[in-house]
């Protein structure tokens, strides 16, 4: 008989690889602490998965995702694996797989359209860039060049209607198909408008001033070009709100010149992932930059750090990007009062200043810091 539970939600639990298993204990320390009525499912994801099963996101993680309110995600090694390479791994010897990242995939499988990358300089963070920054990044997250339509080597029908359509520069005229490679750019009107869309209501909802979209249309037409008119568009539906657009390249400098002209940011995948590392970087860095990936029946929360495997099993990692993602993941539950809890008894540690992890200049551990916020809780 199958016990029934009075859990109110159910959340997928993915560890992964190398510090996502640490930072997602710290997470559970402080779950537990602010006793959210749920249960927490562990799912298999990441690298010893695809060593062991040729699948870094195997089926039943899938299934999984399909059953829960929401997830909780730490980090996972991926490493750009061709068959070739593929045939030396004895369990997958004759199975003609190739290495796909299960993020990516889960991203495009669930249709996780807004990765939701806030960036706020909490006061006393010794390294924070400037004082008072507080910028949000809405990151299209399943078109663009990670669309995953990519050729290498190039089929000769490509080639041949390719030439045939490029009136301008052509440059795999008469070179052979393995002597070039072709990643397509892929956005749609409906995937454009939707994330242009979230940014704006985000700004409604929350009162913030305006909003900044990222593109590089003057040079990348059609699709850049499609995602600015786009914009331009939506914009129109929310006359309080100021809408500005900037070129990617000159967006970075003039962030670090002034990031106190931005207030919210739009931009399609590639950008959206440049600039909101720079974002997070001057709030701290990858200790500190949480995301959300959303969609309108899932969203998955996340650190947007890597498995450091340099650091695995030393817990010495700041968990501090995990615990900010925990709190996005309540927020979006509607468990808004504990969000606003965890956010401000983390605050509280950070300006503080007595319980530091390596990256901030100490030498507390990823379960310390945990605890010293858990203590602020009530
Ligand atoms: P990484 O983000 O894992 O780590 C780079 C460096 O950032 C670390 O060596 C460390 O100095 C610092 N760092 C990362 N997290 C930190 C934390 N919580 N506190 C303090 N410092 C921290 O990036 P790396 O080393 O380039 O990639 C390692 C593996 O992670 C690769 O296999 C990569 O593909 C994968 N990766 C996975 C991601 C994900 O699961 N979402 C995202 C980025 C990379
Ligand atoms: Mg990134």
């Amino acid at each position: 008989m199958t016990e029934k539970t009075s859990k109110k939600y159910r959340i997928a639990w993915l560890p992964g690889d190398g510090i996502g298993i640490e930072v997602l204990e710290a997470a559970k320390i402080i779950l537990d602490k602010l006793n959210l009525p749920a249960e927490y499912i562990h799912g298999d994801i990441g690298w010893q998965f695809w060593c062991t099963e040729g699948d870094a996101f195997p089926q039943r993680t899938i299934d999984l995702l399909n059953n829960v309110d929401a997830s909780l995600f730490g980090a996972i090694t991926s490493k750009p694996v061709k068959a070739a390479e593929a045939e030396l791994i004895p369990e997958l010897k004759g199975k003609g797989l190739v290495y796909r990242s299960p993020i990516v995939r889960m991203r495009q499988l669930f249709d996780l359209y807004i990765c939701l990358r806030p960036c706020k300089a909490y006061p006393g963070n010794p390294l924070n860039f400037k004082e008072g920054i507080d910028l949000v990044m809405f990151r299209e997250n399943t078109e663009d060049l990670y669309a995953g339509v990519e050729f290498n080597p190039v089929p000769p029908e490509l080639a041949e209607t390719l030439t045939k359509l490029s009136k301008n520069f052509a440059p795999f005229k008469d070179i052979p198909g393995d002597q070039y490679a072709i990643s397509t750019k892929i956005n749609t009107r409906k995937g454009s408008e939707r994330i242009i869309r979230a940014a704006f209501d985000f700004a409604r909802q929350f009162g913030r001033k305006k909003v900044t979209v990222i593109h590089k249309a003057n040079v990348v037409r059609a699709t850049d070009g499609l995602f600015l008119e786009t914009a331009k568009e939506v914009a129109k539906q929310y006359p309080e709100i100021k809408m500005d657009d900037a070129n990617i390249d000159a967006m970075c400098m003039w962030l670090l010149k002034n990031p106190f002209n931005y207030d919210v940011l739009v931009a399609p995948n590639l950008y959206g992932d440049i600039i909101s590392d720079l974002c997070a970087q001057m709030v701290g860095g990858l200790g500190f930059g949480c995301s959300g990936n959303i969609g309108e029946k899932l969203a998955v929360f996340e650190p947007t750090h890597g498995s450091a495997p340099k650091y695995s099993g030393q817990y010495k990692v700041n968990p501090i990007a995990t615990i900010l993602a925990v709190k996005m993941m309540l927020d979006w539950l509607g468990e808004k009062d504990m969000g606003e809890a965890l956010e401000k008894a983390t605050a509280e540690v950070i300006r503080e200043g007595k319980t530091r992890t390596y990256d901030m200049g100490g030498s507390n551990t990823t379960l310390d810091m945990a605890e010293a916020i858990a203590a602020k809780l009530c």
